[in-house]
């Protein structure tokens, strides 16, 4: 049985992620290709406990480190129960963040050891590393307004705009580095946006 291919949505708060998963369903149901669609942190019953964990407010400050490593405990359950059985069984998985957000949130944003976050990917990821990531791009100010009218903001997304400034410039430098990339510009359209994530699915459908 042939693999199925691995798509992960990326980029800061707002940048439109979740509002795209809706056309790339439409797309993958009409070129007949058998998928899932998950988040992270999350994707399984365990993985979603883990995420609550992470991103609710408390007294409690949450360590940097304790941040980190519970990402990669929801990562691995997410990884070895769900994402690994579905591509294997030839299924598209699109997940909304992954991997690259724990270097770019945890590790540029928080200051964290990129190294040591190198060393948990090689160990989690086992090789299961995305077919193409699409980076959706916009300005810090875009992105927050936009989720400025959601009525419950989660622990990452109270941080200041300078976290958000950095996490947007850590992606940037991680297209250039990283050649499972594609830039989108986010600022668009929804429907232009949508337009140029049907091109990258174009491509990716007829290298499969
Ligand atoms: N291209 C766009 N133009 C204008 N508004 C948009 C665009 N894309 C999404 N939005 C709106 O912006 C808000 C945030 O979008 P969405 O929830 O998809 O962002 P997200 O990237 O998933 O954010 P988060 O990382 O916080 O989950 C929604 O109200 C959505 O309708
Ligand atoms: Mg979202």
């Amino acid at each position: 049985m042939r693999k199925g291919k691995f798509i992960t949505l990326e980029g800061g708060e707002g940048s439109g992620k979740s509002t795209c998963m809706a056309f790339i369903k439409a797309w993958l149901e009409e070129n007949n290709i058998e998928y899932i669609v998950t988040r992270e942190p999350g994707g399984t019953p365990l993985a979603e406990e883990i995420r609550s964990l992470i991103l609710s407010h408390r007294e409690e400050k949450m360590h940097d480190e304790t941040e980190l490593l519970l990402m990669f405990a929801a990562r691995s359950q997410h990884i070895n129960e769900k994402i690994k059985p579905a591509i294997e069984a030839g299924k598209w998985v699109i997940s909304d963040r992954f991997v690259d957000s724990s270097y770019v949130y945890q590790g540029a944003a928080r200051g964290g050891d990129l190294a040591q976050i190198d060393q948990l990917a090689a160990w989690v990821l086992q090789g299961c590393k995305p077919d193409r990531t699409l980076l959706f791009d916009v300005p810090v100010d875009v992105g927050l307004s936009r989720v400025a009218k959601r009525a419950q903001s989660d622990r990452l997304d109270d941080e200041p705009v300078a976290f958000h400034q950095m996490v947007r410039d850590a992606f940037l430098q991680r297209v250039k580095t990283n050649d499972h990339y594609a830039l989108i510009n986010a600022a668009q359209s929804i429907e232009r946006v949508n337009r140029d994530v049907k091109d990258q699915l174009e491509h990716l459908k007829a290298s499969f």
